[in-house]
């Protein structure tokens, strides 16, 4: 009886690890890099996941023909990931053939998928954790671009807040990978860009050698003990526009003047807070920043931004050239068409000036994207 019991069990187990060549590819490359992705707690769903993307191979519809929008802030929540996320986006997980319907009635031809706060930090405070859970994420998203590389690029997941982990996963997702670009949050368990904490990986990336030093900074919540409108609809705005004030008073992005970034939301509250954080500061520190908004700082149309609050930024002379446009799919928060028509209907943008939001500006910050 034992005997047959211990059978029983070996079969099971070795049927479990009939791994197909890519999973095979993906865990030995990680071992290489020290990273552990078979024994966690979603290792055989990711698995299953990246396996179904190939299995279930899901063909473009039509419409998509005559798509001509690029969309910078969209989220891949493919079920491993949508089980274990504190905050899910909608009932159900992402799936490309969801996100195909989504482009298909938007116009959008070309989607940069990046992960959904809370990104890599699903377990705060561990780092095996967050390295893997980078690892098998930055995967998922390469073989969604891999199997449709017309349709979708990707932005680097990273285990911020280690720096030199992080340092080490962005190097591997745009060399090994091929991600566009770097998805950071405004906090990465409550340490806001600007933390010294973080300045490693900020200096590492200025002076690296990665292809793209673009870095997209997408909200998260905040983690202060007081009470706050514990939601992203409310506290995203802040958070944003806390990340870049951070970056600012930290010299951060004067200092590290190789780094381009995309501020979600249209800056959120930015720019109701740039006037005012200044009041004390020198006037060439001022103007300095400032200028830095206008030149190495874009900002996706992703939620209520238009018509209104995008002129806040415009008042602060920011170029229309800076303006990207963002859907924010799968988070319902807002009708997508009406967004989409709020920036076609811009009674302060031209003709030309809407085609650059839509798709122009962001061909010229990602050039890679022509070539499709
Ligand atoms: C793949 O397709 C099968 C059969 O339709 C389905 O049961 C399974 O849930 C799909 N997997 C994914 C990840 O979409
Ligand atoms: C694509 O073109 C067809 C035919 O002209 C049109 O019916 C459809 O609305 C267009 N789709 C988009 C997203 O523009
Ligand atoms: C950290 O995560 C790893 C991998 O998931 C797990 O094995 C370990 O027990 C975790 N450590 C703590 C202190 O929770
Ligand atoms: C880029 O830098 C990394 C890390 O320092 C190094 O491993 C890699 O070989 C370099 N790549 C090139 C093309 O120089
Ligand atoms: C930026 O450089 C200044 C010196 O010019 C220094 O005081 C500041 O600490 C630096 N900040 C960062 C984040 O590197
Ligand atoms: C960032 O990189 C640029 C371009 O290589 C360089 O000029 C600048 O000095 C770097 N910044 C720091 C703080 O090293």
């Amino acid at each position: 009886m034992p005997v047959q019991f211990f059978a029983l069990l070996v079969l099971t187990y070795h049927s479990a690890l009939v791994l197909s060549d890519t999973i095979s590819d993906i865990i030995a490359r990680a071992r290489a890099d020290g990273i552990d992705i078979e024994h966690q707690p979603w290792s055989s769903a990711a698995f299953d996941a990246i396996n179904a993307l190939q299995t279930n191979h899901t063909t473009e519809p039509p419409g998509l023909g005559n798509a001509t929008k690029i969309d910078v802030h969209v989220h891949a929540v493919p079920r491993f990931y949508f089980d274990i996320m504190p905050v899910k986006p909608s009932d159900e997980p992402w799936t490309v053939s969801r996100q195909f319907e989504h482009m298909a009635s938007l116009g959008i031809a070309h989607s940069i998928l990046s992960l959904p706060w809370p990104g890599a930090s699903v377990y705060a405070g561990n780092q095996t954790a967050a390295r893997a859970l980078a690892r098998i994420t930055n995967e998922y998203l390469a073989e969604v671009v891999r199997l449709h590389p017309k349709r979708f690029s990707f932005m680097a997941v990273t285990p911020l807040p280690f720096a030199d982990a992080a340092l080490r996963e962005v190097q591997y997702a745009l060399d090994t990978l091929g991600a566009i670009a770097i998805g950071l949050f405004s906090n990465h368990e409550g340490h806001y860009l600007g933390d010294p904490i973080l300045d490693p990986f900020f200096a590492g990336v200025n002076s690296s050698n990665l292809t793209s030093k673009i870095v997209f900074i997408h909200p998260a919540l905040p983690t202060c003990p007081f009470p706050v409108h514990n939601d992203g609809n409310v506290e995203f705005y802040f958070d944003t526009a806390t990340a870049l004030m951070g970056l600012t008073l930290s010299k951060s992005l004067q200092n590290f003047t190789s780094i381009k970034y995309i501020l979600s939301h249209g800056g959120g509250a930015t720019p109701s807070i740039i006037d005012r954080m200044f009041i004390h500061a020198a006037p060439e520190f001022k103007s300095e920043s400032v200028d830095i908004y206008r030149k190495r700082v874009w900002y996706d149309s992703a939620g209520a931004t238009y018509p209104r609050q995008i002129q806040g930024l415009l008042a602060y002379d920011i170029p229309k050239t800076q303006l990207l446009y963002g859907s924010d799919f799968p988070f319902n928060v807002g009708p997508y068409i009406e967004a989409a028509q709020a920036v076609a209907d811009a009674d302060f943008l031209t003709d030309e000036e809407k085609l650059g939001v839509f798709s122009g500006n962001s061909l010229v910050l990602f050039p890679e994207l022509s070539k499709d």
